[in-house]
């Protein structure tokens, strides 16, 4: 079985799409077995489509309907006769006549279904079958039973099903309780199969389908044994409900997600011990998993990552192995990245810059850290990618890192940086606004007091400032030069002084630099986690 893993249904439809269209221009008159449920409507709104456009002709294609609701009237709002007609025959140009759905009104359905297997065989037999996937594994109407090995026939639906379809009811009373439908050998006798799955609802069957052995209780794990069939799924149905976990020297917090959409969010604090710490993780993301059907976690901790270790100044992890500890307490798979990595990829999944590929993300802080997405993948490098901070922006007498070089760029544009910069100018200025503001602070400066003075007009808040959006420019420069990101994404407590920092930055930067302030900040890094 081969796979095309989509971004969205957008895509999933698009590709869907694709398939049945070289099917029907290499043999106009192919025969399409067709599908009915929410996954294949976009494929046909985009087959619509381009018919309207004149890119497809279907006057002489035949077609299939996989199934039908039994006992139902045609014109029933539900039955598949309307849906087909709605969603699509009455789109495109294919004769009616050439147009097959079992008849759900028939008082002999034995016969019907009988009459069907053997039209499909004298129209020379499928060419191209189109299924959806019942969350409990059917293809067709064909539920889990003991026996597959069946042609068009009247069935019973299962509970499932009928609760999954009660949907498109007014209850489930109205829900027919039978169905008739091609059989397993009748779909398997196609000449190529596309199977849709959509949606984080579908991501348990899909996970069976992809890992189980064939087996009469999920029978979509029955299209193995065909030796031409693609599942074309989006990332949702691949990898369903994910919980995403930020460990932050105060904070541990986690966020489920599902598609683009956030369910929840939760905080807990953050313990002293390595063990107090995977102790408080195990215990709100088992509560969590009692809420959502997670299906794997991600997880971003300040630090060095190699091979699944971690090595964390700010933590107590030295060459931990966080993700079989964790694992082990959750019994899902686990994902561990750097912090700030997974910070990027938030952005690029959530927030303002979610329509860009590549970006660069800079957070100001007690450091300066970075995150680099290109084609919206982490950029790893082999070792400690993204050290954005280390940058050497000041070559000749350059200030002392910690990490051993001079003149990096956290040293000169963290935030760390600016109020020490701001407390020394105070000292040597003793009559400025900067200076009175600290005094009456308990001689302690912060970023707020800093833009204080600034709206105050202190001349000296105004040069250490301009000084420090210098810096912070060179260094914005340099990484837009290496990488030629679609945006750079700011992140920070300082940039929550938004257009204060953000217009004389812009000003010292090239007019083609797209710059943006975060805006889910610190969330960003629990959302990405849940991505990785
Ligand atoms: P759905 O149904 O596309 O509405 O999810 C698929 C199926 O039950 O086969």
């Amino acid at each position: 079985m081969r796979i095309i893993l989509c971004e969205n249904y957008d895509e999933l439809s698009e590709k869907a799409a694709g398939i049945v269209a070289s099917q029907v221009m290499l043999k106009p008159d192919c025969v399409l077995g067709l599908a009915t449920g929410s996954t294949p409507v976009g494929m046909y709104n985009k087959l619509a489509e381009m018919y309207k456009n004149g890119e497809i002709d279907f006057s002489q294609v035949r077609s299939f309907n996989l199934d039908e609701y039994y006992p139902i009237k045609k014109d029933n709002d539900q039955s598949y006769y309307t849906f087909m007609r709605e969603n699509l025959f009455s789109k495109i140009n294919i004769d009616p006549n050439n147009t097959h759905i079992p008849n759900g009104e028939t008082d002999n359905p034995k016969a019907e279904c009988e009459n069907y297997e053997k039209m499909i065989k004298q129209s020379g037999g499928v060419d191209l079958q189109i299924l959806g996937i019942g969350q409990n594994g059917h293809i067709g109407f064909n539920e889990p039973d003991a026996s597959l090995n069946s042609y068009t026939h009247l069935t019973k639906l299962t509970e499932n099903t009928i609760n999954a379809n009660s949907r498109f009811f007014n209850s489930y009373d109205e829900v027919p309780k039978q169905a008739l439908t091609m059989g397993i050998s009748t779909i398997l006798s196609a000449k190529k199969i596309i199977l849709l799955a959509s949606g984080a609802s579908k991501s348990t069957v899909v996970a069976e389908l992809l890992n189980d052995a064939i087996n009469t209780s999920v029978p979509a794990t029955m299209l193995k044994t065909h030796p031409d069939v693609i599942l074309i799924c989006d990332r949702d149905a691949y990898m369903g409900t994910k919980l995403g976990i930020d460990i932050g020297g105060t904070n541990i917090k986690f966020a489920v997600v599902e598609g683009d959409c956030v369910k929840y969010k939760s905080s807990v604090k953050t313990e002293r011990t390595c063990e107090g710490i995977i102790e408080a993780i195990a215990k709100e993301a088992n509560s969590i998993k009692e809420q959502f059907n997670i299906k794997k976690v991600g997880v971003g901790t300040p630090g060095i990552i190699k091979n699944g270790m971690v090595t964390s100044v700010n933590l107590p992890f030295e060459n931990t192995n966080l993700e079989k500890l964790l694992k082990e307490r959750l019994g899902l798979p686990v994902t561990v990245d750097n912090d700030a990595n997974c910070a990027a990829l938030g952005e690029i999944e959530f927030g303002t810059t979610k329509e860009c590929d590549n970006i660069v993300l800079v957070s100001l802080g007690t450091g300066v850290g970075g995150g680099i997405i290109m084609n919206r993948q982490i950029c790893h490098g082999n070792n400690n990618m993204g050290e954005i901070g280390h940058i050497i922006i000041q070559t000749e007498g350059g200030r002392k890192c910690p990490c051993g070089l001079c003149g990096c760029w956290e040293q000169y544009a963290s935030a760390t940086a600016l109020i020490k910069d701001a407390q020394a100018a105070a000292l040597e200025n003793k009559e400025s606004v900067l200076y009175g503001l600290m005094e009456k602070n308990s001689s302690r400066l912060d970023g707020k007091l800093i833009f204080e003075a600034l709206d105050q007009g202190c001349e000296t808040a105004k040069a250490v400032f301009d000084k420090y959006i210098f810096y912070l420019a060179s260094g914005i420069e340099s990484l837009v030069n290496i990488f030629g990101p679609d945006a750079v994404v700011l992140a920070g407590g300082v940039t929550k002084q938004g257009d204060k920092l953000l217009a004389p930055l812009k000003e010292k930067l090239r007019g083609n630099i797209r710059i943006e302030i975060s805006e889910l900040q610190s969330d960003a890094g629990a959302l990405g986690a849940a991505m990785l």
